[in-house]
């Protein structure tokens, strides 16, 4: 039996994404998707967080979905703003593309400094999404001081789960 030695190796993963300090750099689709995820903070209904997010997914028919968090008093039984959005979209659009996705959120609907970063779960439901697309789904965090961009939902989930 040959022995293996020295077999072990370290990886590394890289992330790309592009930051804007300004909502002008971006391109016009982007802009108009990130004016939607924001406008959408206004529908949340978050009595419990305070924290009011906004989401806004494009499909592949130009058609933009808006969806909002929606807490309730049994508290799992509340949904993410990006989740409620893909939920619509995909009951709205059955045979369309889910193309881009912008998260916007703020305590008390003041839009926050900081990029809003999707939970796992939500990340996990973009990636099924865009694999059944397939093709890469964008999606955008958006700040009131900078917004990040990030081209396919694997940048922001490794290792995606996808083996059903
Ligand atoms: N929330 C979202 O809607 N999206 C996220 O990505 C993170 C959290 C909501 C859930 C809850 O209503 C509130 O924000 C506080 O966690």
């Amino acid at each position: 039996m040959k022995i293996q030695t020295q077999t072990m190796t370290q990886k590394e993963i890289r992330i790309n994404f592009t930051e804007y300090s300004s909502f002008d750099e971006m391109q016009p689709s982007d802009r108009e998707l990130v004016a939607e995820a924001i406008a959408a903070m206004g529908n949340a209904y978050a009595p419990y967080s305070h924290f009011h997010v906004g989401a806004a997914v494009r499909m592949s028919n130009s058609q933009i979905v808006r969806g909002s968090n929606q807490e309730n008093a049994a508290f799992p039984s509340g949904l993410c703003a990006e989740r409620t959005a893909m939920f619509a979209a995909g009951a709205k659009y059955p045979d369309k593309d889910m193309q881009s996705i912008a998260i916007a959120g703020g305590v008390h609907g003041r839009l926050s400094e900081h990029p809003a970063t999707p939970c796992g779960a939500c990340r996990q439901v973009m990636a099924q999404y865009q694999t059944k697309a397939g093709k890469p789904m964008s999606v955008i965090m958006v700040g009131a001081r900078k917004i990040w961009k990030f081209d396919r939902v694997d940048d922001i989930l490794p290792f995606i789960f996808d083996s059903i």
